[in-house]
């Protein structure tokens, strides 16, 4: 199992969502960051203290998947998250020890498989 992580622009986070869709990727948790992709040459104004690392938002896409998943998602990330300019984002791949479907107790690849039907309460 891996942990893929992406960091993406906020604008292109539908289109990851529809990528994932489509790849039959199911399970995913996103959340809001800030950060810095390595543009030196902002300055800017942060608590009244002048910082050359301006954080730009982007949204953080953390999604655990089995083996035969793990190329699909990397490239359901990339083509969602692409335009072409500097920013895009980053993509990594985390050796994941671990999972627990807390319902069931289910571990391992059977706990980051979808079950399916299920519906979300
Ligand atoms: N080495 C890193 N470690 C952790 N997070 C990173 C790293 N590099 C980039 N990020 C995260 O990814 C976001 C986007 O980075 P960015 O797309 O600028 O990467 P990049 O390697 O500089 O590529 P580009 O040349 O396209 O700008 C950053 O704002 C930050 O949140
Ligand atoms: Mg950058």
């Amino acid at each position: 199992m891996k942990l893929v992580i992406g960091i993406v622009r906020p604008e292109r986070a539908n289109e990851v969502l529809e990528e994932l869709y489509r790849a039959n990727v199911r399970g995913v948790s996103m959340s809001r960051v800030q950060g810095h992709g390595g543009e030196l040459d902002r300055v800017e104004t942060y608590r009244g203290t002048t910082v050359r690392m301006g954080l730009a938002e982007k949204v953080r896409f953390e999604i655990a998947v089995s083996e035969e998943f793990v190329d699909t998602t990397v490239d359901a990330l990339a083509e969602g998250a692409r335009t072409g300019e500097v920013g895009d984002g980053k993509i990594f791949v985390l050796p994941l020890e671990r999972t627990v479907r807390i319902r069931t107790g289910e571990t391992g690849e059977s706990a980051v498989t979808p079950i399916d039907g299920g519906v979300a309460r």
